[in-house]
């Protein structure tokens, strides 16, 4: 007849540690969900934002269907998280380096990062895109200089206002004096440096201008 199932002490051991993950897992997930539910600030500060234009609204679209952009990139909570996020990339680049980039990835990057692209160049797995018909690509251009991002964010090109005694600290013990020649650093930059050539519109907002549409 059947034998009574008994545990040896190892897995007896086993269970205990499994289980007690599991009961931390369930308490420690209860905790943080009445933590937010009780709390009126968010959990996560958003700092991209955008507001889209006629044309930024249909590259929006072709970024998100016949481009397939969203198998490697993220914008506007579409898309995946493994790639990058181009959210707030209109605060980083201007719109005609954006098309540059689009059209020919290649020599857009050599001539900025003095590097090769990964994915975007012929023959590499993006290597599609530069193909796509200018107009498309002009529209999508659109769209993703109007991803902005606030002073804060990863992709804002200067980091919040203040100086932190700490990183001062850090840079004068670890920084090397040829550094200082060789680099700039990012808190002195101005606010409204873009990579590439600003076109007349950004230059108006960051003049402090009204959009005008
Ligand atoms: C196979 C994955 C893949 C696909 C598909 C893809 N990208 Fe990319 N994209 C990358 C990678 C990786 C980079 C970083 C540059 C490089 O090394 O190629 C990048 C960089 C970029 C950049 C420059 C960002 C920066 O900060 O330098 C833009 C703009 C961009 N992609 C737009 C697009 C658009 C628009 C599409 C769709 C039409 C698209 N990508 C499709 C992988 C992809």
């Amino acid at each position: 007849m059947a034998e009574k199932l008994s545990l040896k002490k190892g897995e007896k051991i086993l269970f205990a540690i499994f289980g007690a993950f599991i009961v931390f897992a369930v308490i420690g997930y209860a905790i943080l969900e009445s933590i937010r539910l009780s709390s009126d600030k968010p959990m996560f500060t958003i700092r991209t934002h955008f507001d889209l234009s006629e044309k930024g609204k249909q590259g929006s679209q072709l970024f998100r269907e016949k481009g397939r952009c969203t198998a490697c990139h993220r914008a506007m909570q579409s898309g995946t998280n493994m790639g990058l996020s181009l959210d707030g990339i209109g605060s980083k680049y201007s719109r005609a380096w954006i098309s540059d980039f689009l059209h020919d990835p290649e020599k857009t990057y050599r001539e900025t990062y003095d590097r090769p692209t990964f994915d975007h160049g012929i023959g590499k797995e993006a290597g599609y895109v530069a193909n796509m018909p200018d107009r498309d690509l002009d529209l999508i251009a659109v769209f993703l200089s109007e991803l902005k991002s606030d002073v804060g964010s990863s992709s804002a090109p200067r980091p919040p206002e203040g100086r932190s005694p700490f990183i001062d600290k850090m840079i004068g013990t670890f920084a090397p004096e040829s550094w200082k020649e060789e680099f700039q650093d990012v808190r002195t930059k101005d606010s409204h440096e873009l990579i590439g050539e600003p076109d007349s519109e950004q230059q108006e907002q960051a003049e402090g201008g009204e959009k005008v549409r």
